[in-house]
Formats: structure tokens, C-alpha cells, sequence
């Protein structure tokens, strides 16, 4: 685990309130309609990889899901999320840990990643995400993956981003994976900027 990066999300979700962070959405309506788009039903085993402290669960419960496991570096984004469901809180699983490390028994018909793979910089730690999401993810199962868009900004919370467009994710998972959709979206930050983004939604070779 890289405890400096781990310290560095900790350090975040300690000290910033988590609705005025650039990536915070109320709803994450791309991601909902791209699940829906994939034929995703509330029966499916889901992950979300560095979820922060995301309302994206908020809306998979709404929706009937019950198979949740939410991942993320830092302890106090998924507390937050734990206190925030209320009632519901015991119903995901949680895990802190590094994505890059990350090993799990069960196999995933979703697995959703929002403004996390694109902090990977290194070609072997992309390689190293990819295998892990490929041991991970059903054969028949989709990945949704959203990073910033070329156009987009280069850094995220003071960190390098690296931007993507078809092309570059293209050359980046062709040993592990076809891209099934590609949608650029307009996320406007609580501070009221754009920022392009750029969701691929990628299944098993
Ligand atoms: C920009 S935030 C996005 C949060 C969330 N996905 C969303 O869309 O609201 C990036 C998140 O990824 C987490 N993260 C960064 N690198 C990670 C890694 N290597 N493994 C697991 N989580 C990571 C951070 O702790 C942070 O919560």
C-alpha cells in the first residue's frame, strides 16, 4: 500500500467538506444511465473502487441493490458513507485498501471506477489495476470507467491525472478488454467550473 497516497485521500475526507470537493455529485446520473444501458439489474454483484465518499451507493440501494462492496484507500470516506446510509449502512461491504492490490473471491457483474484509474500514472501500475479487474470482474460482466477527458484537466486534488479519449484507453486495455461505449460528459464542480469527462464502459476479451 502506498501510505503517502493513502495519507494524502485521509487527510482530504478529514479536513474538506465532502459535498464541496471538485468530483462530489448529488447524483451520478452518467454512471446510473450507463448501468442501465448495460442491462444491469438490482439482482447484480457490484463494486465501486475508490468510491470516496460517493452518493453512488445512496442510489444502487434505491434502486434495489443489496450485493455492494465499496473500496477506497481512505477510512474516513467510507465512514462517512456508512454513517450517511443510515438504516441501510450494514447492507454494502467495505474495504480499505489500494485497487492495485486488491483480491477478491467473488467475481463482479459491475465494477465502477469515477476519477480513480486515471491517477494511475505508471504503465505498470495501469497493467496491475487491469489485472486486478480482470480477475475480478464475471466474464460476462461490464466495467464502467469514467477519468477525465482530454480536454479535462490534468491534475485532480493537487495530484497528476492522466486524460483519456477512445485511443488512448483503447491502447491501454486492448490485452484485457474491448471498449463497448464511449460518452464524454460535462461535470460542472460545486464551485461551478467544467470539467470534461470521458465514461468507457469495457467487457472481458
Ligand atoms: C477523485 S476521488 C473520486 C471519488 C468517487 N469515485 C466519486 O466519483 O465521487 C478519487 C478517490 O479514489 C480513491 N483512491 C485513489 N487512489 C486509490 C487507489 N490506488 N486505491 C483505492 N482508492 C484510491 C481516493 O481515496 C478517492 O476517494
Amino acid at each position: 500500500m502506498n501510505t503517502a497516497l493513502q495519507r494524502h485521500w485521509e487527510n482530504v475526507y478529514t479536513t474538506r467538506d465532502v459535498s464541496k470537493v471538485g468530483w462530489y455529485q448529488e447524483t451520478p446520473f452518467m454512471t446510473l444511465s450507463l448501468l442501465k444501458k448495460i442491462g444491469s439489474m438490482s439482482k447484480d454483484c457490484i463494486i465501486d473502487v475508490g468510491c470516496g465518499a460517493s452518493t453512488f451507493s445512496d442510489a444502487l440501494l434505491e434502486l434495489g441493490y443489496r450485493d455492494i462492496t465499496l473500496l477506497d484507500l481512505s477510512m474516513r470516506a467510507l465512514e462517512i458513507i456508512k454513517k450517511r446510509l443510515g438504516v441501510n449502512a450494514d447492507v454494502p461491504s467495505y474495504w480499505v485498501g489500494d485497487i492495485c492490490t486488491f483480491s477478491s473471491e467473488k467475481l463482479f457483474d459491475v465494477w465502477h471506477d469515477r476519477a480513480v484509474f486515471h491517477f494511475l500514472q505508471k504503465e505498470e501500475e495501469q497493467q496491475a489495476y487491469l489485472q486486478t479487474l480482470y480477475k475480478a470482474l464475471s466474464p460476462q460482466g461490464h466495467a464502467i470507467i469514467g477519468t477525465f477527458a482530454v480536454e479535462g484537466p490534468d491534475s485532480c486534488s493537487a495530484l497528476p491525472v492522466r486524460q483519456y479519449n477512445e485511443e488512448r484507453m483503447k491502447n491501454t486495455v486492448r490485452e484485457y478488454f474491448d471498449i463497448l461505449e464511449v460518452i464524454e460528459e460535462t461535470h460542472i464542480t460545486p464551485s461551478g467550473s467544467q470539467q470534461r469527462y470521458c465514461y468507457f464502459v469495457l467487457k472481458p476479451i
